[in-house]
């Protein structure tokens, strides 16, 4: 696997498998990789013959910077295991690379309507960073499919609308969550966790369970919810929303006579922790 963190070199590398007749699938990451990161990896392994992964913690996306300081850089571990999934190219830009005029300067790529509610309304300019920066490594990386993770599953839905609108040419592929045997989603946040939290933290996916089932059965949605709220908020959990939303746009729900869409977030301790579970209330 080559490691590269300069624009150009990376450009010399796309053009020339480009000649070769090769196709790429790129994995766009934070880092600090799980089993939910290399599941995206071994996705874009069968979608393509060559696959890059880029490593960048974005600071146009965080909306604190303490908890951009503090997230986790795992730069050699993420080396080694993305080497045993096979990837052929990491990409390590450096903050200077990618904003080199600073962020207050930089032209950005704004999702409307999407990147205002539930996460978007928490983090304000989230999307935004997020939207920007998926924009310029797409740009980059050139790639002919890009896979993301549902359990980002706001993010997903802004990527999808940010490739519609602009007519970009990647072929985005949503893959399932990866969770621990308790049901806790995985992510780099849970690194935050204390062994006590951990005990506590598959509530979150289990109370989203429980309000599936519930839902189906015909029982009131916003009942429900204020029910889910509160066992969470009982619990060590501080509950930032539960909302129940159309699976397909986000919408708010009128009736439950479609897919839907249950997504959470709520603080652990020091972690801010999100899941989400689609369901069909009519089957
Ligand atoms: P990061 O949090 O590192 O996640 C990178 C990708 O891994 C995202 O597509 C995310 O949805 C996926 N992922 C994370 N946990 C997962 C899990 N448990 N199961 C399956 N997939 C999982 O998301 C970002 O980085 C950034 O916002 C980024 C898109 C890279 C832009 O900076």
């Amino acid at each position: 696997m080559k490691t590269i963190s300069d624009s150009k070199q990376l450009r010399a590398q796309i053009r020339a498998w480009r000649l070769a007749g090769e196709t790429i699938a790129f994995v766009p990451t934070m880092g600090n990789l799980h089993l939910g990161h290399l599941t995206l990896v071994d996705e874009a392994k069968k979608r393509a013959t060559k696959v890059v992964v880029s490593i960048f913690v974005n600071p146009m996306q965080f909306d604190n910077k303490n908890d951009l300081s503090n997230y986790p850089r795992t730069l050699q571990e993420d080396q080694d295991k993305l080497v045993a999934r096979q990837t052929d190219l990491l990409f390590t830009p450096t903050p200077d690379l990618i904003y080199p005029k600073g962020l207050d300067a930089q032209t950005y790529v704004e999702v409307p309507g999407i990147s205002d509610i539930l996460c978007g309304a928490s983090r304000p300019g989230h999307f935004r960073g997020v939207a920007t920066i998926v924009a310029k490594l797409f740009n980059l990386v050139t790639p002919d499919v890009a896979c993301f993770g549902t359990k980002d599953y706001q993010q997903l839905q802004v990527i999808r609308n940010m490739v519609a609108d602009l007519s970009i040419g990647t072929e985005i592929i949503g893959v399932p969550t990866v969770r621990e045997t308790t049901g806790l989603a995985k992510s780099s946040r849970n690194n935050y966790l204390t062994e006590q939290e951990m005990s506590v933290a598959p509530l979150l996916f289990e109370t989203m369970q429980q309000l599936a089932v519930a839902i189906t059965a015909g029982e009131s949605i916003v009942e429900q919810i204020a029910l889910a709220t509160d066992k969470l908020n009982a619990s060590p959990f501080i509950t930032d929303y539960i909302k129940v939303r159309y699976a397909n746009d986000l919408s708010k729900v009128t009736t439950a006579d479609q897919k839907l869409v249950i997504l959470a977030a709520a603080y652990l301790g020091k972690a801010r922790l999100i899941d989400n579970m689609v369901f069909n209330p009519n089957v």
